[in-house]
């Protein structure tokens, strides 16, 4: 399917890539094997998920070649306020050799600092460095880093991120951090995109419930706009994401809506109805806010 792939910024990223977060390691098995089945080529995967094991199974049993696979991962930084131990080098080096094997993989495409929880941030990409020299990944990124936190890696003289995985949808629209990875030829990479919907992540322990009251208010908006193009409101937001130039992930655990958000490819939305999505924007982030915090924004400073 060639309309899913494409270069963000030097990477030759497919556009819309299938996440795993919240899966157990079973629901991953069948739901990777059918992303997979349905077109999806690229594929969302964490440390932190706990079940590599399940998407490394779904890929295996999808049969797609592995050179037409993209698959991210991302490296669990540890957090100190967690009581989860910090990574140090040797720890983040180990981590992706665990993981390859957790997903019988012999590479990753793209490798990322979950997010900035950590320290020994800069220790942590020094080793994503490393293990690109080594190609144990193909390239290297970050994730929930602000324009701070990319500049300490800058500012250190280090390889620059090539990507950086971003809560992205229009009630959180990330205006100056996309300016800014638009300058530096940083790929975004969107996700929770279906946010706004009141179908996000209803089951019981997965968090959709908080900032409900926000969501309604801009329902009205989205669902009037869907309706009028005869899309589903999951399609128009990752439609959104894209016509944003970000690649964007998306998850499900039911086989129709898993082909449903890849059908993203024969419509437009026009300039005046963007621009009506675009002013839904309150830079309100819902992802992570279930654990009561904002990963872009918790991390202080590096002495
Ligand atoms: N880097 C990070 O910190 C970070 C944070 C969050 C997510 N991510 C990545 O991004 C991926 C996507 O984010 P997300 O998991 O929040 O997923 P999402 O795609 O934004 O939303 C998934 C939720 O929407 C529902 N849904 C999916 N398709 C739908 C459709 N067509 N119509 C109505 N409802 C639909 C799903 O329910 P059903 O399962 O019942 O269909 C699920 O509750 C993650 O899986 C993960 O890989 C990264």
């Amino acid at each position: 399917m060639e309309t899913l792939k494409s270069a963000r910024n030097g990477i030759d990223i497919p556009l819309v890539g299938f996440g795993t977060y919240q899966l157990s390691a079973e629901q991953a098995e069948f739901c990777v094997s059918e992303a997979l089945k349905a077109g999806f080529r690229h594929i969302d995967s964490a440390e932190g998920y706990n079940n590599e094991e399940g998407t490394g199974r779904g890929i295996k049993a999808a049969g797609i070649p592995r050179d037409e696979i993209f698959l991210t991962t991302k490296l669990f930084p540890g957090n100190k306020q967690w009581g989860a131990p910090e990574k140090n080098y040797e720890q983040t080096i180990d981590s992706l050799k665990n993981q390859l094997q957790q997903l019988q993989l012999d590479y990753v495409d793209l490798y990322l600092i979950h997010a900035p929880l950590s320290e020994l941030r800069l220790e942590q990409w020094t080793a994503l460095v490393e293990l690109k020299k080594s190609g144990l990944t193909k390239h290297i990124g970050v994730s929930n880093y602000n324009e701070e936190r990319i500049k300490e890696i800058l500012d250190e003289g280090l390889a620059k991120p090539e990507a950086n995985q971003v809560e992205f949808h229009p009630i959180c629209a990330q205006i100056d951090l996309s300016g800014y990875m638009k300058e530096n030829s940083i790929t975004p990479i969107a996700y929770s995109s279906l946010a706004p919907l009141l179908t996000w992540r209803t089951e019981e322990g997965q968090g959709g419930e908080v900032l409900a009251e926000l969501k309604q208010e801009c329902q009205g908006v989205i669902n009037e706009i869907a309706r009028k193009l005869k899309v589903s409101e999951a399609r128009l937001l990752l439609r959104w994401g894209l016509q944003h130039d970000y690649c964007v992930l998306t998850r499900s655990s039911k086989a129709e809506r898993i082909r449903e958000n890849l059908n993203v490819f024969n419509f437009k939305i026009p300039d005046t109805d963007m621009e009506r999505l675009d002013r839904l924007n309150q830079d309100e982030a819902f992802a992570w806010a279930a654990n009561g915090l904002n990963p872009m924004e918790v991390a202080p400073p590096l002495k």
